[in-house]
Protein backbone atom coordinates (compact mmCIF):
# COMPACT_ATOMS: atom_id res chain seq x y z
CA UNK A 1 0.00 0.00 0.00
CA UNK A 2 1.17 3.71 -0.83
CA UNK A 3 0.55 6.15 1.54
CA UNK A 4 0.78 9.20 0.32
CA UNK A 5 0.55 13.14 2.54
CA UNK A 6 0.00 15.87 0.14
CA UNK A 7 -2.69 16.10 -2.89
CA UNK A 8 0.08 16.20 -5.68
CA UNK A 9 1.45 12.71 -4.72
CA UNK A 10 -2.54 11.17 -4.08
CA UNK A 11 -3.61 12.41 -7.47
CA UNK A 12 -0.47 11.32 -9.71
CA UNK A 13 -1.36 8.23 -8.16
CA UNK A 14 -4.44 8.14 -8.78
CA UNK A 15 -4.04 8.74 -12.56
CA UNK A 16 -2.39 5.65 -12.88
CA UNK A 17 -4.76 3.41 -10.93
CA UNK A 18 -7.93 3.17 -13.75
CA UNK A 19 -11.43 2.65 -12.07
CA UNK A 20 -11.31 3.79 -7.91
CA UNK A 21 -13.59 3.44 -5.40
CA UNK A 22 -13.03 6.07 -2.76
CA UNK A 23 -13.36 4.90 0.82
CA UNK A 24 -13.20 8.28 3.22
CA UNK A 25 -12.79 8.07 7.31
CA UNK A 26 -11.11 9.37 10.45
CA UNK A 27 -9.23 6.34 10.98
CA UNK A 28 -9.03 3.85 14.45
CA UNK A 29 -10.49 1.78 11.83
CA UNK A 30 -12.42 -1.64 13.03
CA UNK A 31 -14.34 -3.59 10.85
CA UNK A 32 -17.47 -1.71 10.04
CA UNK A 33 -14.94 0.12 8.00
CA UNK A 34 -12.52 -2.61 6.44
CA UNK A 35 -16.32 -4.21 5.47
CA UNK A 36 -16.23 -1.08 3.58
CA UNK A 37 -13.00 -1.45 1.75
CA UNK A 38 -13.52 -4.78 0.78
CA UNK A 39 -16.25 -3.81 -0.57
CA UNK A 40 -15.27 -1.37 -2.85
CA UNK A 41 -12.93 -3.56 -3.86
CA UNK A 42 -15.64 -5.61 -5.91
CA UNK A 43 -16.35 -2.33 -7.68
CA UNK A 44 -13.07 -0.99 -8.65
CA UNK A 45 -9.51 -1.47 -9.81
CA UNK A 46 -8.03 -0.07 -7.08
CA UNK A 47 -9.40 1.31 -3.47
CA UNK A 48 -8.27 4.80 -1.82
CA UNK A 49 -8.69 5.11 1.61
CA UNK A 50 -8.47 8.36 3.62
CA UNK A 51 -7.80 8.65 6.80
CA UNK A 52 -8.27 12.63 7.95
CA UNK A 53 -10.18 14.08 11.31
CA UNK A 54 -11.65 16.38 10.54
CA UNK A 55 -11.42 19.69 12.79
CA UNK A 56 -14.49 21.72 10.41
CA UNK A 57 -17.23 18.94 11.32
CA UNK A 58 -16.23 18.94 15.51
CA UNK A 59 -18.39 21.25 17.41
CA UNK A 60 -16.13 23.62 20.27
CA UNK A 61 -17.00 21.05 22.95
CA UNK A 62 -16.52 18.07 20.60
CA UNK A 63 -13.75 15.34 20.78
CA UNK A 64 -11.75 16.74 18.27
CA UNK A 65 -8.67 16.30 20.85
CA UNK A 66 -9.15 13.04 21.75
CA UNK A 67 -10.18 11.13 19.01
CA UNK A 68 -8.27 8.07 19.02
CA UNK A 69 -5.24 8.48 16.40
CA UNK A 70 -4.20 4.92 15.38
CA UNK A 71 -2.09 5.03 12.01
CA UNK A 72 -0.03 2.42 12.29
CA UNK A 73 -2.52 -0.11 13.32
CA UNK A 74 -5.00 1.31 10.43
CA UNK A 75 -2.26 0.91 8.17
CA UNK A 76 -2.35 -3.17 8.61
CA UNK A 77 -5.70 -3.53 9.01
CA UNK A 78 -5.32 -1.32 5.39
CA UNK A 79 -2.76 -3.66 3.82
CA UNK A 80 -4.14 -6.73 5.20
CA UNK A 81 -7.55 -5.73 3.00
CA UNK A 82 -5.80 -4.79 -0.10
CA UNK A 83 -6.55 -1.13 0.08
CA UNK A 84 -4.05 0.11 -2.75
CA UNK A 85 -3.19 3.47 -1.63
CA UNK A 86 -3.86 5.52 1.91
CA UNK A 87 -4.36 9.38 1.49
CA UNK A 88 -3.72 10.44 4.94
CA UNK A 89 -3.38 14.10 4.79
CA UNK A 90 -1.72 16.81 6.96
CA UNK A 91 -3.71 19.60 8.50
CA UNK A 92 -2.21 21.96 6.28
CA UNK A 93 -1.99 19.97 3.34
CA UNK A 94 -6.16 19.65 3.72
CA UNK A 95 -6.83 22.98 4.72
CA UNK A 96 -3.56 25.33 3.63
CA UNK A 97 -5.20 27.99 3.99
CA UNK A 98 -8.25 28.30 6.37
CA UNK A 99 -10.58 26.82 4.53
CA UNK A 100 -14.12 29.84 4.12
CA UNK A 101 -16.03 28.35 1.07
CA UNK A 102 -18.59 25.60 2.82
CA UNK A 103 -20.81 23.15 1.44
CA UNK A 104 -24.32 24.16 3.20
CA UNK A 105 -26.59 20.92 3.49
CA UNK A 106 -30.28 21.31 2.88
CA UNK A 107 -31.40 23.59 6.15
CA UNK A 108 -34.45 21.24 6.58
CA UNK A 109 -32.86 18.12 6.39
CA UNK A 110 -30.27 18.86 8.75
CA UNK A 111 -32.65 20.95 11.21
CA UNK A 112 -33.23 17.39 12.52
CA UNK A 113 -31.63 14.42 14.72
CA UNK A 114 -27.85 14.85 14.74
CA UNK A 115 -28.12 18.11 12.79
CA UNK A 116 -29.99 19.54 15.32
CA UNK A 117 -27.71 18.40 18.57
CA UNK A 118 -24.34 18.91 16.34
CA UNK A 119 -25.21 22.74 14.88
CA UNK A 120 -21.98 22.89 11.44
CA UNK A 121 -20.86 18.78 11.77
CA UNK A 122 -22.80 17.94 8.54
CA UNK A 123 -21.37 21.37 6.82
CA UNK A 124 -18.00 19.94 7.97
CA UNK A 125 -18.80 16.58 6.66
CA UNK A 126 -20.29 17.80 3.81
CA UNK A 127 -17.24 20.16 3.08
CA UNK A 128 -14.60 17.83 3.70
CA UNK A 129 -16.00 15.12 1.31
CA UNK A 130 -16.65 17.40 -1.34
CA UNK A 131 -12.72 18.30 -1.48
CA UNK A 132 -11.73 14.64 -0.79
CA UNK A 133 -14.08 13.72 -4.25
CA UNK A 134 -12.31 16.32 -6.03
CA UNK A 135 -9.32 15.20 -4.74
CA UNK A 136 -9.46 11.55 -5.33
CA UNK A 137 -12.32 12.06 -8.49
CA UNK A 138 -13.03 8.60 -7.32
CA UNK A 139 -15.74 6.58 -9.87
CA UNK A 140 -17.15 5.06 -6.59
CA UNK A 141 -17.61 6.23 -3.04
CA UNK A 142 -18.91 4.12 -0.14
CA UNK A 143 -20.34 5.22 3.46
CA UNK A 144 -21.66 3.67 6.00
CA UNK A 145 -25.42 3.28 6.93
CA UNK A 146 -23.89 3.96 10.49
CA UNK A 147 -24.41 7.45 10.03
CA UNK A 148 -27.46 7.38 8.43
CA UNK A 149 -28.18 11.05 8.24
CA UNK A 150 -24.38 11.86 6.87
CA UNK A 151 -25.31 9.00 3.98
CA UNK A 152 -28.55 11.11 2.83
CA UNK A 153 -27.30 14.14 3.37
CA UNK A 154 -23.90 12.95 1.33
CA UNK A 155 -26.25 11.33 -1.30
CA UNK A 156 -27.98 14.90 -2.13
CA UNK A 157 -25.03 16.27 -2.26
CA UNK A 158 -23.75 14.58 -4.94
CA UNK A 159 -27.24 14.37 -6.49
CA UNK A 160 -27.83 18.26 -6.66
CA UNK A 161 -24.58 19.53 -7.08
CA UNK A 162 -23.88 16.59 -10.30
CA UNK A 163 -20.61 15.24 -8.84
CA UNK A 164 -19.60 12.90 -10.62
CA UNK A 165 -19.29 9.78 -8.47
CA UNK A 166 -21.39 7.18 -7.68
CA UNK A 167 -22.40 6.86 -3.84
CA UNK A 168 -22.92 2.93 -2.22
CA UNK A 169 -24.15 2.42 0.95
CA UNK A 170 -22.44 -0.11 3.80
CA UNK A 171 -24.58 -2.21 6.23
CA UNK A 172 -23.44 -1.47 9.55
CA UNK A 173 -21.26 -3.90 10.75
CA UNK A 174 -21.80 -5.21 14.82
CA UNK A 175 -20.27 -6.54 17.94
CA UNK A 176 -22.07 -9.94 18.57
CA UNK A 177 -24.24 -8.17 21.31
CA UNK A 178 -25.43 -5.81 18.51
CA UNK A 179 -23.82 -2.41 19.56
CA UNK A 180 -22.54 -1.08 16.14
CA UNK A 181 -19.19 -0.82 16.19
CA UNK A 182 -17.32 2.63 16.18
CA UNK A 183 -13.80 4.39 17.33
CA UNK A 184 -15.83 6.28 19.75
CA UNK A 185 -16.61 2.56 21.43
CA UNK A 186 -12.77 2.38 23.06
CA UNK A 187 -13.96 5.93 25.42
CA UNK A 188 -16.36 3.25 27.35
CA UNK A 189 -15.91 1.58 30.34
CA UNK A 190 -15.72 -2.27 30.78
CA UNK A 191 -19.74 -1.41 32.72
CA UNK A 192 -20.79 0.73 29.87
CA UNK A 193 -19.53 -1.42 27.52
CA UNK A 194 -21.84 -4.01 28.51
CA UNK A 195 -24.51 -1.72 29.23
CA UNK A 196 -24.17 -0.12 25.72
CA UNK A 197 -26.07 -2.40 23.49
CA UNK A 198 -28.84 -1.53 25.44
CA UNK A 199 -29.44 1.15 22.01
CA UNK A 200 -29.73 -1.71 19.40
CA UNK A 201 -32.30 -3.33 21.75
CA UNK A 202 -34.36 -0.68 22.50
CA UNK A 203 -34.25 -0.06 18.52
CA UNK A 204 -34.87 -3.94 17.59
CA UNK A 205 -37.86 -3.72 19.99
CA UNK A 206 -39.39 -0.40 17.91
CA UNK A 207 -38.49 -2.55 14.64
CA UNK A 208 -40.46 -5.60 15.94
CA UNK A 209 -43.56 -3.51 17.62
CA UNK A 210 -44.22 -1.28 14.01
CA UNK A 211 -43.65 -4.90 12.10
CA UNK A 212 -46.35 -6.38 14.21
CA UNK A 213 -48.63 -3.15 13.34
CA UNK A 214 -47.58 -0.64 16.23
CA UNK A 215 -48.35 3.03 14.73
CA UNK A 216 -48.35 4.72 17.70
CA UNK A 217 -44.59 5.86 17.29
CA UNK A 218 -44.46 8.73 19.47
CA UNK A 219 -45.28 5.97 22.44
CA UNK A 220 -42.54 4.00 21.23
CA UNK A 221 -40.12 6.77 21.13
CA UNK A 222 -41.06 7.69 24.35
CA UNK A 223 -40.11 4.33 25.95
CA UNK A 224 -37.03 3.61 24.52
CA UNK A 225 -36.10 6.77 25.93
CA UNK A 226 -37.61 6.40 29.12
CA UNK A 227 -35.58 2.74 29.26
CA UNK A 228 -32.52 4.43 28.73
CA UNK A 229 -33.09 7.23 31.58
CA UNK A 230 -33.98 4.45 33.39
CA UNK A 231 -30.12 3.00 32.95
CA UNK A 232 -27.66 5.87 33.45
CA UNK A 233 -28.46 6.81 30.06
CA UNK A 234 -29.01 10.47 29.02
CA UNK A 235 -30.85 10.10 25.30
CA UNK A 236 -30.84 12.50 22.87
CA UNK A 237 -33.10 11.11 20.46
CA UNK A 238 -34.62 8.01 19.41
CA UNK A 239 -37.13 8.71 16.19
CA UNK A 240 -39.15 7.00 13.88
CA UNK A 241 -38.89 8.90 10.69
CA UNK A 242 -38.95 7.69 6.71
CA UNK A 243 -36.17 6.17 5.01
CA UNK A 244 -35.95 8.50 2.32
CA UNK A 245 -35.58 12.37 3.66
CA UNK A 246 -35.38 11.40 7.52
CA UNK A 247 -38.80 13.53 7.73
CA UNK A 248 -41.64 12.58 10.11
CA UNK A 249 -43.65 9.40 8.38
CA UNK A 250 -46.64 10.76 5.98
CA UNK A 251 -48.36 7.90 4.42
CA UNK A 252 -48.36 3.92 5.86
CA UNK A 253 -46.18 3.25 2.80
CA UNK A 254 -43.07 5.02 3.54
CA UNK A 255 -40.05 2.92 4.33
CA UNK A 256 -39.42 3.61 8.20
CA UNK A 257 -36.17 3.38 9.51
CA UNK A 258 -35.83 4.23 13.75
CA UNK A 259 -32.84 6.49 14.91
CA UNK A 260 -31.11 6.93 18.37
CA UNK A 261 -28.35 9.13 19.86
CA UNK A 262 -28.01 8.86 23.95
CA UNK A 263 -25.01 9.65 25.81
CA UNK A 264 -23.52 7.19 28.60
CA UNK A 265 -21.38 8.28 30.90
CA UNK A 266 -19.30 10.98 28.64
CA UNK A 267 -19.52 8.57 25.57
CA UNK A 268 -22.10 9.54 22.87
CA UNK A 269 -23.31 6.52 20.75
CA UNK A 270 -25.49 6.87 17.37
CA UNK A 271 -27.59 3.90 16.00
CA UNK A 272 -30.04 2.96 14.04
CA UNK A 273 -32.44 0.44 12.17
CA UNK A 274 -34.53 0.08 8.71
CA UNK A 275 -37.79 -1.00 9.14
P1 LIG B 1 -15.78 7.56 10.33
O1 LIG B 1 -16.62 7.73 11.54
O2 LIG B 1 -14.36 7.14 10.46
O3 LIG B 1 -16.52 6.55 9.38
C1 LIG B 1 -16.02 6.27 8.09
C2 LIG B 1 -17.07 5.48 7.33
O4 LIG B 1 -17.26 4.22 7.98
C3 LIG B 1 -18.42 6.18 7.31
O5 LIG B 1 -19.02 6.05 6.03
C4 LIG B 1 -19.20 5.44 8.38
O6 LIG B 1 -20.60 5.47 8.18
C5 LIG B 1 -18.65 4.04 8.22
N1 LIG B 1 -18.85 3.24 9.44
C6 LIG B 1 -18.54 3.58 10.70
N2 LIG B 1 -18.91 2.60 11.57
C7 LIG B 1 -19.49 1.63 10.82
C8 LIG B 1 -20.09 0.37 11.11
N3 LIG B 1 -20.17 -0.10 12.36
N4 LIG B 1 -20.58 -0.37 10.08
C9 LIG B 1 -20.51 0.11 8.80
N5 LIG B 1 -19.96 1.29 8.46
C10 LIG B 1 -19.45 2.04 9.46
O7 LIG B 1 -17.96 9.12 9.01
C11 LIG B 1 -16.85 9.63 9.07
O8 LIG B 1 -15.74 8.96 9.51
C12 LIG B 1 -16.59 11.06 8.63
O9 LIG B 1 -17.73 11.84 8.87
C13 LIG B 1 -16.17 11.19 7.14
C14 LIG B 1 -17.27 10.69 6.19
C15 LIG B 1 -14.88 10.42 6.89
C16 LIG B 1 -15.91 12.69 6.82
O10 LIG B 1 -14.94 13.22 7.65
Amino acid sequence: MQIHTTIDSLRAARRAAGRVALVPTMGNLHEGHITLMRQAGERADAVIASIFVNRLQFGPNEDFEKYPRTLEADCEKLEAAGVAHLFTPTESAMYPVRQTYHVDPDPIQVATLEGAFRPGHFRGVATVVLKLLNIVQPDVALFGKKDYQQLMVLRNMVAQLAIPVEVLPGETVRADDGLALSSRNRYLSTSEREEAARLYRCLCRIRDAIRAGERNFDALERAAMGELATHRWQPDYVAVRRQSDLQSPQTPSDALVVLAAARLGSTRLIDNLEI
